[in-house]
């Protein structure tokens, strides 16, 4: 798969999708949005993957932001349109049926932190660092942030991040439960393809299931019957099947993901 603005490779069952503009510390234009949008829409796609990573190319950043060069001329409107489509990409992110996980590397600024926000799992080198600096431009968030932030460490910490623009580290990140867990830089990919090994051993449609309940509870008040209903599907899957047989067997389960 070609990109402009992103390196796309497919190894075993996993996909890496690195975003690729290492002179502009990854910053997020708005082509870049679209291309991880259909990246991630290819990988759903693949049978043969069951786990996405999504980290950036070079050492220094992850994803440094959107790209303020595409700001001077918006209104209020193109405000609007430009938050809108990237929250598209970024909920498309959060509700996707494999997991995706963040691995990064150096700056999560703004968009940068919005963006490993929206996957399920993050891993953090030990040089990435977390902010939302908005405010100093005189924005807000706007693909999340102002959510998915309180959401994930409590509105305590958030606010007072979102409002100071301050920085904080990775071991910050991991105390306040924003990252699962810290690396050293050259071990980064390596820890987020050890995490989708295992994950690509489970049972791919309860993954998928374990995604959609989860989110229905972070996002309204319906969790608990949305766990009951795909509590439900799962025992029509033939996984199941070969997940209570393998069992029953003493042997390792072969998931197909049907
Ligand atoms: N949008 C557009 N370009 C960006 C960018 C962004 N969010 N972040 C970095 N860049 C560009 C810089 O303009 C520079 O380009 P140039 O070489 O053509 O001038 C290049 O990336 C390198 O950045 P630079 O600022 O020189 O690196 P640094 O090490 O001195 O500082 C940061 C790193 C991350 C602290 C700094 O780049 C920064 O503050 N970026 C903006 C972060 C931000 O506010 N993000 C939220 C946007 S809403």
């Amino acid at each position: 798969m070609e990109f402009q603005n992103l390196l796309y490779k497919k190894s075993g069952g996993h996909v890496i999708i690195t975003i690729n503009r290492p002179d502009k510390l990854n910053a997020l234009n708005k082509a870049t949005i679209q291309e991880i949008g259909l990246a991630i829409t290819t990988a759903e796609a693949d049978t043969d993957v069951r786990a996405i990573i999504l980290t950036g190319s070079g050492e220094k950043s992850f994803v440094a932001g959107a790209d303020i060069s595409e700001f001077k001329d918006l209104d209020e409107k193109g405000g609007a349109k430009l938050a809108m489509d990237g929250q598209l990409v970024f909920n498309k992110i959060e509700q996707l049926s494999k997991p995706v996980i963040a691995g990064i590397n150096g700056f999560a600024l703004g968009g940068g932190c919005e963006l490993a926000m929206a996957c399920h799992l993050r891993i953090a080198a030990t040089n990435a660092k977390f902010g939302q600096p908005e405010v100093k431009l005189g924005l807000i968030p706007g693909y999340g942030g102002t959510q998915r932030l309180p959401r994930l460490i409590g509105p305590t910490k958030a606010l007072e991040l979102l409002m100071t623009t301050d920085m904080i580290g990775s071991n910050q990140a991991l105390e306040l439960g924003l990252v699962n867990y810290v690396t050293e830089p050259n071990e980064l990919i390596d820890k987020c393809v050890e995490i989708a090994n295992k994950i690509s051993m489970q049972a791919p449609l309860a993954i998928s299931s374990i995604i959609k309940a989860v989110n229905s509870g972070l996002t309204s008040q319906n969790g608990f019957t949305k766990e009951i209903d795909e509590f439900g599907k799962c025992f029509v899957t033939k996984d199941f099947i070969e997940g209570a047989t393998a069992f029953m067997e003493k042997r390792k389960p072969q998931f197909k993901g049907e």
